[in-house]
């Protein structure tokens, strides 16, 4: 098996802002795909989403070493085994994870496999786990974007960085339970553990955030509030089972809060969500939980940025701060058990699709993102 051409995204300089349709930081090119090495396969791509973490590889928000094939939210089928691959066989269906867990790492083995340390190390120089990178432009060697690299037709990664999903479910579906539904759900029952009754508030409704609120309602909280700066996210969050909406703009956003959860000096919801990657977002999320309530957080701003939290608050108001990441998934069991939710009718990701699109209107794609326009716009390849 030698290698094999696809089109593919590749970004060659980090830091760019949009209008992207004028920057036009990505190239479409024919890349080189290398055959899977031990413990990888090759995955025909079908289905990748638009996430803002590629967003912020490509404004720099989030670093990521260049030349890059951007892309980690996807779904495809495998088509090429290497040696020491026993999870999977040609022709399964899998969706792909943004970080691997290697299985062996301290970490993996005390069931916390999202702090994986030889996935973070791979990850950190956008290599597959094991080290290697296996896509080429003329004789240059790419990096793969969290270990993945989806933004093209067919990817050689590790066989950590998927997870073989039941067959028969639409692609651009699919693509939503590597990222976007992992992270927001998994908050949802995993970090926060949710329980009936209880009250929630999501700041910022992107794939992401909107994830948790139908993960929310899922749970079966009562009160779930969604809370964002565009007005037309919050007309589509009630789509998507907000109980009400806040915009954080309003200079008595915290009191609507308050009012909607019991009012007075108790009010506040018992989970905050913020799912936007900016401090105010967060900080907004930590004064909307109540007294003793839980704040979490998953987006992820800038790693140059600090929150300046009042100390004491912390303290004589009880409250709990935690960090999520990847939905603190073992997705090996989470995304069957989302797919399976989804497939119930309990968990509707459908609602979170946008357009699906070609390769090369990822541009176009960027921008709606950027403005807030889109959940999840997703790249079909045909
Ligand atoms: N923790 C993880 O594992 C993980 C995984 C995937 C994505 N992320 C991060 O989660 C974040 C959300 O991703 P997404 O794809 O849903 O993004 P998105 O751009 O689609 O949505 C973000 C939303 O936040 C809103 N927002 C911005 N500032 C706000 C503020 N101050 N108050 C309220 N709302 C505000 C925006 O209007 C937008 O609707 C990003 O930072 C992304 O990098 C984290
Ligand atoms: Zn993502
Ligand atoms: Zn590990």
């Amino acid at each position: 098996m030698g290698p094999v051409t696809a089109r593919a995204a590749v970004l060659r300089q980090s830091g760019v802002r949009g209008p992207y349709v004028e920057t036009r930081p990505l190239a479409f090119e024919e890349v080189l795909v290398e055959p899977p090495g031990f413990g990888e396969i090759q995955v025909r791509v079908r289905a990748a989403s638009l996430c803002h973490s590629d967003l912020s590889a490509i404004n720099g928000d989030r670093p990521w070493p260049v030349p890059l094939v951007i892309g980690h939210e996807a779904a495809g089928e495998v088509i090429g085994l290497g040696e020491g691959v026993s999870r999977f066989s040609i022709g399964d269906a899998v969706a792909m994870v943004f970080k691997p867990f290697c299985g062996q790492c301290l970490p993996c083995l005390s069931g916390r496999g999202v702090l994986c340390e030889p996935g973070g190390a791979s990850n950190a120089t956008a290599s597959l786990l094991g080290g290697y990178q296996r896509l080429r432009l003329h004789g240059q060697t790419l990096h793969h974007h969290m270990g993945v690299a989806a933004f093209s037709e067919v990817v050689t990664i590790s066989q950590h960085s998927a997870v073989k999903i039941r067959p028969g479910l639409p692609w651009e579906i699919a693509a939503l339970f590597g990222c976007a539904v992992l992270t927001g759900a998994g908050a949802v029952f995993n970090t926060a553990g949710v329980r009936p009754g209880q009250s929630v508030a999501v700041v910022g409704l992107g794939g992401v955030g909107c994830s948790s609120l139908l993960a929310a309602k899922a749970a079966g909280a009562t009160i779930r509030i969604a809370v964002d700066r565009l007005p037309a996210k919050l007309e589509m969050a009630v789509r998507l089972g907000a109980t009400h909406t806040v915009n954080p703009a309003d200079s008595d956003a915290l009191e609507q809060i308050r009012a909607i959860t019991g009012g007075g000096s108790l009010g506040g919801v018992d989970v905050a969500f913020e799912m936007a990657g900016v401090v105010p977002a967060l900080d907004f999320a930590y004064r909307a939980a109540k007294k003793g309530g839980l704040m979490v957080s998953a987006g992820l701003p800038n790693p140059s940025a600090q929150w300046p939290l009042q100390a004491v608050s912390l303290i004589a108001d009880e409250k709990t701060v935690k960090g999520s990441y990847m939905g603190s998934a073992v997705p090996i069991r989470d995304i069957p058990r989302y797919i399976d939710l989804y497939q119930a009718g309990l968990l509707p990701v459908d609602l979170l699709l946008g357009r699906t699109m070609a390769l090369e209107d990822l541009h176009e794609a960027l921008d709606a993102l950027d403005q807030g326009q889109a959940l999840r716009q997703v790249v079909v390849f045909r």
